[in-house]
């Protein structure tokens, strides 16, 4: 169980879609570890209908430890063997989004839809903590609530299955990523799950390391979970300011690894980490619009001759 080891109070790298990749991850594992990180979501579904696509999200190194596969989807027979593959491939832990509100997830009543379905939130769990055999412990990512704060009932509703750890989102769906996050929903939420076990991260709007300790201090959370501030910016977990040459540098390696890997295919997701190092510094503008804006296609190619 490795949850109850960390060291409080826990910093995680909150996943991200199309962001936290075998690639960042490693970055991040390499230069400033975060306590734990996430694989970006992954449909239960499709891990049946396109494994290869799938499993590839599902790469990690050893580096990166501990790490959790973060798993979405509608059919409880199918985070069961997600849940079994899961545990196969040697992750630390099993995650299950009900917090996505991405219009895509949401029509298919995955990510924070099971606000709404509470029987059928209930059911996944089960069949996922019956997929692991209980090797693997399994957390839930939520938000705090689908078109209003239903926080308290909503804890009560998942603390039944006694998870090792919930990360809430200080956000309703309806709200998407607009607003503040409500960090007093979060501290309600502290205050109900310091009543159990479980352990409890608080997610949102988080810039810097030490408004991840204030945080911490004022909701009584276990934790932290760092998203998009954490883009581009490892930093973020260990306070470092880096130097220009740092950043060029960092930017060179992580493209160099996601590139030896899966060649310059997909380059969206490197493109937002190259942006993120390539920045707070006085020609920063100006290399990203080179090394982004290369009309040759490689990144690797145009930080190379920086
Ligand atoms: C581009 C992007 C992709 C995301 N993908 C996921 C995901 O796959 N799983 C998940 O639980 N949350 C996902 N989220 C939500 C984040 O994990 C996090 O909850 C949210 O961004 C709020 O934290 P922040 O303010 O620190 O970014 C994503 C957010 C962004 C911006």
């Amino acid at each position: 169980m490795f949850w109850h080891n960390l060291k409080k109070p826990i910093i995680g790298l909150s996943p991200m879609d199309g962001v936290t990749d075998f690639a960042c991850r490693y970055m991040m594992a390499k230069t400033a570890k975060p306590d734990v990180m996430f694989t970006e979501f992954t449909t239960v579904e499709g891990l049946f209908h396109a494994p290869e696509k799938i499993l590839r999200d599902f790469e990690y190194s050893e580096i990166e430890r501990p790490i959790v596969a973060q798993i979405y989807g509608a059919t409880p027979e199918y985070f069961y063997k997600a849940a079994q593959i899961v545990c196969k491939l040697g992750f630390d832990g099993i995650d299950i989004n009900m917090g996505c509100p991405s219009k895509a997830v949401v029509k298919r009543n995955c990510g924070a839809k099971l606000i709404t379905a509470p029987d059928l939130a209930i059911e996944i769990i089960r069949a996922t903590k019956e997929g692991t055999g209980g090797t693997v412990p399994y957390s839930i990512k939520t938000r705090i609530g689908y078109d209003s704060n239903v926080i308290e009932w909503w804890m009560e509703t998942l603390l039944e299955e006694k998870p090792a750890a919930i990360s809430i989102h200080g956000r309703t769906l309806k709200q998407m990523y607009q607003g503040k996050a409500d960090w007093e929903a979060i501290a309600k939420a502290a205050k109900i799950i310091h009543q159990t076990e479980t352990l409890v991260l608080g997610n949102g709007d988080i810039t810097s390391l030490e408004e991840a300790h204030r945080r911490i201090e004022e909701t009584g959370v276990d934790g932290v979970l760092i998203g998009r501030h954490a883009i581009g910016n490892p930093w973020v977990f260990n306070n470092h300011k880096p130097t220009r040459e740092e950043r060029i540098a960092t930017a060179r390696e992580h493209t160099a690894y996601y590139v030896q890997k899966r060649g310059e295919t997909r380059l969206a997701s490197l493109g937002k980490h190259l942006a993120g190092y390539l920045s707070h510094f006085p020609d920063a503008a100006l290399l990203r619009s080179k090394i982004l804006g290369a009309k040759n296609g490689s990144y690797q190619k145009s930080l190379s001759i920086l």
